[in-house]
C-alpha cells in the first residue's frame, strides 16, 4: 500500500521495517534459546537437589526405624513391630514402611504397603544393592515413588531388612512449575524485546533514516545541503561522512556537467578537469602516466602524537594534480614529512588524496647529506641563481654536483622500477632538480615518452656558460623527447645555449634539437591556474567585510588594501616593492592612513644563508617604513611571514584593490593568475613585473620594472586612482584570458605534445626516437 502513495522513499522505509522485523526475530530466537538452556540446567539441578534431600530424609527415617525395630525382630515380637510400623502411617510424603525377616518375609508394615512393595519389587532389589542407601525410584499409579532399603542388625548378625517408601511426585510437580515460570519469562522477555526494539527503531533509527531519506531526495533534486541531519553517535559518524562525500562528489560532478553544458551552449572551448580527464584517457589510451618532482603533493606530519596530511606550498601541486587524478597515474617525489615513512607501504606507495584516493604517490628517501648537496646545494644555490637573473651569485661546489648526480640516479631507479612492465609509459619530469633524469631513463627505456618541464627561466648562453657542468646538464636534458618552458624567450635561450655549447643541429623549422637523428622538441607551454567555476565563488560585496576583518586582525584600519603573496625568495623583489611603497607614500601623502599593503610571505629554503638573510631584510624594511609613516591604528605595511593555505589567501585576493607581483625574474608566477582568477567581481588591479613569464600573457596588468622604484610607485598610484570602468575592463579581459588558458589547457597541451611523439622501433637503435612530422598544433605563444 505504501508503494502506491510514495514512489521513491517508501521502499527504503519498508525495507527498514523488514530489517527491523528480522532483527527482532533474531533477538527473540536468541533470548529464547538462552532462556530455555538456562531453565533446562536449572531444572536438572533442582531435580538433583530435591532427590538428594528425599534420599537423605528416607535414610534418616530408615535408620531411626531400624534402631527401634532391631530388638523386636530379634525377639520375634511381631505385634510390637506392627505397632512400631503403624507410627509411620500418615507421615508427610512417607508412602509406607515395611519390615522383613532375614528370608525377606514381611513381618510388619503400614497399611497398603504390600501393594506398594509388590509394584516396586524391582526397585526394592535395586535399593538393596544401591551404594550408601541412596535407594531407587519407580513409577506407581502415575506418580514417581522412592524406596530405600536398610539391613536390620540383630545380636547374631543380619536379622532382616526394612524398606521406607516415599512419594517423590512433588519433585515432578516442582519441575513442571519451574518450566511454566520459565516459559512465562520467555514470553514476557519477548514482548519486552519487541517493544524495546520497536521503540529503539522509532527513536534511534526511523527518525535518522527518515532524515537521510529526505536529504537524499533533496540531493537528487539538486537542493544545496551540508550533510544529512544524523545523530552524532559513533555509529552514524561514518554514514554521515560518506553521505557528505557523496554530496560533494555529486555537486562537483553536477557543477562540471552544467559548466560543460554552458560552455557548449556558448560555443566556447574552455578546458575543465572533466575535459582533461576524457582527453588524457583518449590520448594516452593504455599508456600509464608518471610524474616526477622533488616536492611531494602530500606530506604526512606527526603533530601532537597524531599523523596529519597536508599539501605543501607549491604551485606545482595545483598544476599537476588534475593530470594525475585524471589518469590514476603515479607521482614520484621526495618523502620529506616527519611521518611520511610510516604512511607508505613497503614499496614506498601511498594512495592520495587521503580523503578520496585517485592516484599513487611513490616516495623516494634521501639522506640529510643528499638533501643538503642536491636540493639546498646544487639545485638552489647553483641552478636557481644561475637561471634567475636576480644578481645573486650562483655557488658551484663539486660535492654538491656529485650529490645532484647521485640523487638524479636514485629518482631514475625509482622511475624505472615503477615503469617496469609498462608499455610506452609517459614520464613527465618536473623542473631544475632533475636535469639529468631524462637521459638516465631513456638509456634504459627508449620506448618511454619522456618530457621535462623547466619551471624557471632559462638564461642566455653567456649567463648559463658559467656553470662548470653545463655540458652534462644539457646532455641530460636532451635525453627527453620534449623540453617545456613557460615562454618562448626561454625556449629561444635554451636552443641558443645548446647551439653554442653542444655538438648538435638546431632545427629551427621544427623547433627541435637534432643529435645524431634523435630529436628533442622544445615548446613554450605557459602554466596556469584552475580558474574555479563562478558558482564556487562567494558573492561580490563580501570582500569589503573581509578586508575590514583582515586588517583589523593586524591592528589596522584602512579603506584601501593591497596584497603581495610570495615564497620569501630574493627573486620575488619584495624589498624592491617595499621601497616603491615608501616612495609612493612620500609622493602621495594623501594615501597615508588610507592604504595598507599586506605582504604574505611563506618562509622558504631557510637553511640557505641568502634566504635566511632575506627574512631579516624584509622584516627590517617593513619596520623601517612603518616607523616613518605609521599613525594611531594605521601602518603602511603588514608583513605576515608564514605559510598560508590557498583557502586562507583567497579572501586577501578578493579584498585587495591591487596585487603586487614584482619578481626580478620569474618563470611564470602563478600568483598573478591566481589574483585574476579570484576576482569574480572584476575589481582590483594587477601590477606585474615585466620580468615574470606571466607578463607575456597578462597584457592588461600594469607592467613594471621592479628595479625602477619611481616607476613602480607611479604604478601603485595609477592602480589606486584608476577609474572603476578601466579597472573592470582590464580585469575582465585578463579573466577571459586566464579562464581560457587555464591549467587544464596547459596539461592537455603538454600531454598532447608528448602523445604525438612517434618512437622509433627498438631494433632501429636505442637512441632513434623521432617525432611524427605532423605534430599537434603547438602551444599558445608560438
Ligand atoms: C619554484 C619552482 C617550483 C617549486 C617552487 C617551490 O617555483 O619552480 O618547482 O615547487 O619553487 O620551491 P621549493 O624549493 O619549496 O620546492
Amino acid at each position: 500500500m505504501c508503494a502506491r502513495f510514495r514512489l521513491w522513499p517508501t521502499p527504503c522505509i519498508c525495507s527498514g521495517m523488514r530489517l527491523s522485523m528480522r532483527l527482532t526475530l533474531s533477538l527473540v530466537a536468541g533470548v529464547a534459546v538462552v532462556s530455555l538452556g538456562l531453565t533446562l540446567y536449572q531444572a536438572h539441578a533442582q531435580r538433583r537437589g530435591l532427590r538428594r534431600e528425599l534420599q537423605q530424609r528416607a535414610l534418616v527415617v530408615a535408620e531411626s526405624l531400624e534402631k527401634s525395630a532391631a530388638p523386636l525382630v530379634d525377639g520375634h515380637s511381631t505385634s510390637e513391630l506392627q505397632r512400631l510400623a503403624a507410627q509411620f502411617q500418615n507421615h508427610e510424603r512417607l508412602a509406607g514402611v515395611a519390615v522383613y525377616d532375614a528370608q525377606k518375609t514381611p513381618l510388619a508394615g503400614t497399611a497398603g504397603v504390600d501393594e506398594l512393595a509388590a509394584a516396586g519389587a524391582g526397585a526394592l532389589r535395586r535399593a538393596i544393592e544401591a551404594p550408601g542407601g541412596s535407594g531407587a525410584f519407580f513409577p506407581w499409579k502415575g506418580k514417581t515413588m522412592h524406596v530405600v532399603a536398610l539391613p536390620i542388625s540383630g545380636a547374631t548378625g543380619s536379622a532382616g531388612m526394612l524398606a521406607v517408601f516415599q512419594d517423590a511426585g512433588y519433585i515432578d510437580a516442582q519441575e513442571v512449575s519451574l518450566w511454566k515460570r520459565a516459559l512465562a519469562g520467555v514470553a514476557a522477555q519477548t514482548v519486552m524485546i519487541v517493544c524495546a526494539t520497536l521503540l529503539f527503531l522509532r527513536w534511534s533509527l526511523r527518525r535518522p533514516l527518515a532524515h537521510l531519506e529526505k536529504w537524499l531526495r533533496d540531493l537528487r533534486r539538486g537542493a544545496p545541503s551540508e550533510g544529512p541531519d544524523l545523530p552524532e553517535e559513533a555509529g552514524f559518524a561514518p554514514l554521515k561522512r560518506e553521505a557528505v562525500r557523496l554530496a560533494t562528489t555529486l555537486t562537483a560532478a553536477r557543477a562540471a556537467a552544467e559548466e560543460e553544458a554552458r560552455l557548449r551552449d556558448a560555443g566556447e572551448s574552455q578546458w575543465t578537469e572533466e575535459r582533461l580527464r576524457a582527453f588524457i584517457q583518449t590520448r594516452l589510451e593504455a599508456q600509464r602516466l608518471f610524474v616526477v618532482s622533488n616536492r611531494e603533493p602530500y606530506e604526512h606530519v606527526r603533530r601532537n602524537g597524531a599523523v596529519e596530511c597536508s599539501v605543501p606550498a607549491s604551485g606545482l601541486v595545483t598544476a599537476l594534480e588534475p593530470i594525475l587524478r585524471a589518469s590514476d597515474g603515479t607521482w614520484i617525489a621526495q618523502g620529506t614529512g616527519s611521518a611520511d615513512r610510516e604512511s607508505v607501504d613497503d614499496r614506498g606507495h601511498v594512495r592520495v588524496p587521503p580523503e578520496y584516493p585517485q592516484y599513487t604517490l611513490r616516495r623516494v628517501w634521501l639522506t640529510p647529506e643528499e638533501e643538503q648537496g642536491f636540493y639546498f646545494g646544487f639545485a638552489n644555490e647553483g641552478l636557481w641563481p644561475l637561471c634567475h637573473i636576480a644578481h645573486t651569485r650562483p655557488v658551484f661546489r663539486a660535492p654538491d654536483w656529485e650529490y645532484y648526480r647521485t640523487v638524479n640516479q636514485h629518482f631514475a631507479d625509482a622511475v624505472l622500477e615503477e615503469i617496469a612492465g609498462e608499455r610506452n609509459p609517459a614520464v613527465l619530469v618536473q623542473d631544475y632538480h632533475f636535469a639529468l633524469l631524462p637521459k638516465m631513463i631513456k638509456a634504459v627505456r627508449p620506448d618511454a615518452r619522456v618530457a621535462i618541464f623547466w619551471h624557471i627561466p632559462w638564461p642566455n648562453p653567456e649567463a648559463f656558460g658559467i656553470c662548470p657542468w653545463q655540458a652534462e646538464l644539457l646532455d641530460g636534458l636532451l635525453g627527453a623527447d620534449l623540453v617545456g618552458f613557460h615562454v618562448q624567450a626561454h625556449c629561444n635561450n635554451f636552443l641558443d645555449t645548446v647551439d653554442r655549447l653542444l655538438e648538435s643541429r638546431i632545427d629551427r623549422e621544427r623547433f627541435a634539437v637534432n643529435r645524431g637523428g634523435r630529436f628533442t622538441y622544445v615548446r613554450p607551454l605557459p602554466i596556469s591556474v584552475p580558474f574555479a567555476a563562478e558558482a564556487a565563488m562567494p558573492a561580490p560585496g563580501e570582500s569589503n567585510l573581509e578586508r575590514v576583518a583582515m586588517l583589523r586582525a593586524a591592528g589596522v584600519e584602512a579603506p584601501m588594501m593591497g596584497v603581495g603573496v610570495d615564497r620569501l625568495d630574493y627573486t620575488k623583489g619584495i624589498p624592491e616593492r617595499f621601497r616603491a611603497l615608501e616612495t609612493f607614500f612620500e609622493k602621495h601623502p594623501s594615501y597615508v592612513g588610507e592604504f595598507t599593503f599586506v605582504q604574505i610571505g611563506a618562509p622558504s629554503r631557510t637553511p640557505i644563508r641568502r634566504y635566511h638573510d632575506l627574512m631579516g631584510e624584509v622584516t627590517e624594511e617593513a619596520e623601517r617604513i612603518n616607523r616613518r609613516f605609521r599613525s594611531n591604528g594605521w601602518k603602511p605595511i603588514v608583513f605576515l611571514p608564514r605559510h598560508h593555505s590557498h583557502e586562507q589567501i583567497l579572501p586577501y585576493y578578493r579584498a585587495a584593490d591591487l596585487c603586487l607581483v614584482t619578481s626580478l625574474h620569474d618563470g611564470m608566477n602563478l600568483v598573478a593568475k591566481e589574483y585574476v582568477a579570484a576576482r569574480n567581481d572584476e575589481g582590483g588591479v594587477l601590477i606585474l613585473s615585466r620580468f615574470a613569464g606571466a607578463s607575456h600573457e597578462l597584457a592588461d596588468a600594469l607592467l613594471v620594472n621592479p628595479y625602477d622604484t619611481e616607476g613602480l610607485s607611479d604604478a601603485i598610484y595609477r592602480a589606486l586612482a584608476m577609474t572603476p570602468e578601466e579597472r573592470r575592463a582590464r580585469m575582465a579581459r585578463m579573466r577571459m584570458y586566464v579562464r581560457e588558458h587555464n591549467v587544464y589547457r596547459w596539461a592537455g597541451t603538454l600531454i598532447s605534445e608528448l602523445a604525438a611523439i612517434r618512437l622509433q622501433a627498438p631494433d632501429h637503435g636505442r637512441h632513434g626516437a623521432a617525432m611524427a612530422a605532423e605534430l599537434a598544433p603547438v602551444a599558445p605563444g608560438r
